[in-house]
């Protein structure tokens, strides 16, 4: 296959999985890039220097004492050289190490002075990778915009079954293509994006809400920053962290993400309502907590304003894209939905089926617009995300 062009600095650390590493270079160079392996001196006691050498054809890197092969800071040599570099298997010892900026070694020196981006695929025993200290360092390095490659379940090592594994080769390969491909289509437009649902009081302890996790409106808003754009992000309560390089605004009823958003809808190029906004709210919240013995036999509602229809009737300039969760007749609804609050893109999911959708990673989507219907087929929040961005942009620059 003909070169990319292409530099991909792998990084091996000392964990069992190391040796699924050789597939991953093979498949690299096969496809065409540059490949160039740094490994910790651990790694080195699972799989020989030697067989990423001949795998690679280019001098391995373990020691940052040993006669530099090419320049004189070849760590920082390395580290400017890379068009991404990819930690594959990253054991828990060195995502703490990244996560904390410590730079010991060849691999974490190079991770610390690149500034290409970084894909991190962890692999590590379950209890480690449950650990706190571990989800604390995932998020960490997720927050300064690592693409976490995440371990699969399945029987590990150890003889323990769990989550751990190293992902497949072709999921890390994936990751390692995206960076390498990844467009900034997006510089200079302002996207605003609403996700998560909104908490409406019964008290102050008490709410009404739904069961949206927020995972793919804080997915389409890291994209979009990814990708270039000035993201706000109004989320309503969820556990979910910052997504990488947006303004995030975190309300938690419907009024007020209807102040957050009507506040910032002027300046947006392009408005995603993905937030499962609770179409009633009780209509008054008691100031106290209301006692066990003193049920209310009912509690009267009052909708809520409709924040999208809204902006779809103001209707300024900016592309506007609505969700809607059916149970059944998911296109015909969609489509009615798509006039009626005067949007370019209603995202449509079929929530009846509890395998996708609220609160699991994975959904399937219909596209429906004027132009027509189109299927995402069963795929990642992640990768949906990517097909609405990729949507918005065409929508913007069409
Ligand atoms: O009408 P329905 O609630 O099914 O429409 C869903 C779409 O409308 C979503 O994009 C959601 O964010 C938005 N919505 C809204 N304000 C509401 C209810 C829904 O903006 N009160």
């Amino acid at each position: 296959m003909a070169g990319s062009g292409k530099t991909v600095v792998v990084g091996v650390t000392g964990g069992i999985a190391a040796y699924k590493t050789c597939e991953l270079v093979r498949a690299l160079v096969k496809g065409g890039h540059r490949v160039k392996v740094v490994m910790t001196e651990a790694a080195t006691r699972f799989v020989s220097p030697l067989t990423f050498r001949t795998l690679s054809a280019e001098p391995v890197t373990v020691s940052m004492w040993a006669d530099a092969p090419e320049a004189t800071v070849h760590h920082v040599s390395l580290a400017e050289e890379a068009d991404v570099m990819v930690i594959a298997p990253c054991t828990a010892n060195v995502l703490a190490k990244l996560a904390c900026g410590r730079a010991d070694d060849m691999l974490t020196t190079t991770a610390l002075a690149t500034e290409a981006p970084l894909v991190i695929a962890p692999a590590m025993n379950v209890h480690m990778w449950r650990k706190d200290a571990t989800r604390r360092n995932v998020s960490a390095m997720r927050g300064r915009g690592v693409a976490i490659v995440e371990p699969e379940r399945g029987e590990l090592a150890c003889g323990d079954v769990g989550e751990g594994r190293l992902a497949s080769v072709e999921c890390i390969l994936a990751s390692v293509e995206s960076e390498l491909a990844r467009v900034r289509d997006l510089v200079g437009r302002r996207i605003l994006v609403t996700a998560g649902g909104t908490h409406e009081p019964i008290d102050p302890v008490r709410y009404i809400g739904n069961r949206s996790s927020g995972k793919t409106g804080f997915a389409i808003a890291e994209e979009a920053a990814r990708r270039g754009a000035r993201v706000f992000l109004v989320t309503g309560p969820t556990h979910l962290p910052d997504p990488f390089g947006c303004e995030v605004v975190r309300v938690t009823t419907a009024l007020q993400m209807r102040a957050a958003v009507l506040a910032r809808a002027d300046a947006a190029d392009a408005i995603v309502m993905s937030a499962a906004v609770a179409d009633f709210r009780p209509a008054i919240a008691a100031s106290d907590k209301i006692k066990k013995s003193q049920a209310p036999e009912n509690i009267r509602l009052e909708p809520n304003p409709d924040i999208l229809a809204e902006l779809g009737q103001r209707r300024g300039t900016a592309v506007l894209v609505g969700f809607a969760a059916e149970t059944s007749s998911v296109e015909a609804n969609a489509r009615a939905k798509l006039d009626a609050k005067g949007c370019d893109l209603i995202v449509a999911n079929d929530v009846s089926d509890p395998s996708i959708g609220f609160g699991t990673d994975e959904n399937s989507v219909l596209f429906v617009s004027r132009e027509g219907t189109e299927r995402s087929g069963v795929v990642s929040k992640r990768h949906i995300a990517r097909l609405i961005v990729d949507r918005l942009s065409g929508f913007m620059s069409g």
